[in-house]
């Protein structure tokens, strides 16, 4: 492979260390120890290991988790009470409700209903809108993580054409809207003041499009959807797809034959998924720090 590798270990590793001695100074200074409270709904297994890899990076920065299990006949009534309850509980920093809901329950009424103030996932229309016009008070987990990896490795992003495949409220959307502004609150002007091009399912002529990127980020939901073909020689490409496949995990690009054309390359597992995480940590502080005054 000729492209050299993004690692989301290493660079997760890293900032999971400073969120560490961030916690401390705040537990030290206020005496309180910031809480993310999970929610999960249902038996989907994905949704459980993704819950049980958040318990284990909080404890690792020293940040109090809870996991509030509901059965998969949760009614919306009982959801919404739960989010009450963990709103009005001032031990409670954080609130993540892990997704996807089981098929019966509404989820808009359910992100909605979290306070903006303790919502870490940045899925409330007060921090969306807040994101949008640049002075947000969270950032968005995942998109969060692409910028970190990018910046951390060094590869530039002002000025350069980002094409995002993928119109995904949690990734696609908020990327674009982070992307475009002028400076990255955690990473500064370097990676921020992107020309950004969003593409989706009905985008004409995408490989014609893809092929103009410097930076390709894939966040689709289809295995190896980027073939070498649509990727311009020397594009760093970040791969945001998480696919269980027959033959195991694997992202939304081709990552063998990518790496011979691209310059840099996420691989996955161990890619932009550890920096969401890790995002989720960071966003679970500053809800401490906003709550505590600071
Ligand atoms: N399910 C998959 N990714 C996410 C995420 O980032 N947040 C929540 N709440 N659920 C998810």
């Amino acid at each position: 492979m000729k492209a050299a590798l993004l690692d989301g270990k290493k660079i997760s590793a890293e900032i999971q260390g400073e969120i560490k001695q961030h916690v401390a100074a705040f537990v030290e200074k206020t005496g309180k120890q910031p809480c993310l409270a999970a929610v999960l709904i249902g038996e989907d297994p994905a949704s459980a290991v993704y819950v049980r890899n958040k318990e284990r990076a909080c404890e690792r920065v020293g940040l109090r988790s809870e996991l509030h299990r509901l059965p998969a006949e949760t009614t919306q009534e009982q959801l919404m009470a739960l989010v009450d309850q963990l709103n009005n509980d001032p031990a409670v920093s954080g609130i993540l409700v892990q997704l996807p809901l089981p098929g019966h329950l509404d989820q808009t009424p359910v992100l909605d209903s979290i306070n903006p103030i303790k919502d870490v996932d940045c899925f409330h229309p007060t921090n969306v809108g807040l994101v949008s016009q640049g002075r947000p008070q969270f950032m968005p987990c995942t998109p969060h993580g692409v910028i970190q990896i990018l910046h951390r490795n060094g590869v530039e992003i002002s000025g350069k054409h980002v094409v995002i495949v993928g119109r995904s409220e949690i990734v696609g959307k908020p990327l674009a809207a982070m992307l475009v502004q002028k400076t990255s609150p955690s990473c500064g002007p370097t990676a921020a003041n992107a020309t950004v091009t969003v593409c989706h399912s009905r985008t004409q002529n995408l490989a014609e499009i893809t092929r103009t990127a410097d930076i390709l980020v894939a966040a689709i939901g289809v295995p190896k959807f980027i073939t070498a073909d649509m990727v311009k020689p020397g594009a760093a490409v970040v791969d945001v797809g998480i696919n269980r496949t027959d033959d195991g995990l694997c992202g939304d690009v081709d990552f063998d034959a990518v790496g011979e054309v691209a310059s840099s390359i996420t691989p996955v597992p161990g890619g932009v998924g550890r920096l969401t995480v890790t995002m989720l940590l960071d966003n679970t502080l500053t809800a401490a720090k906003l709550q505590a005054g600071e």
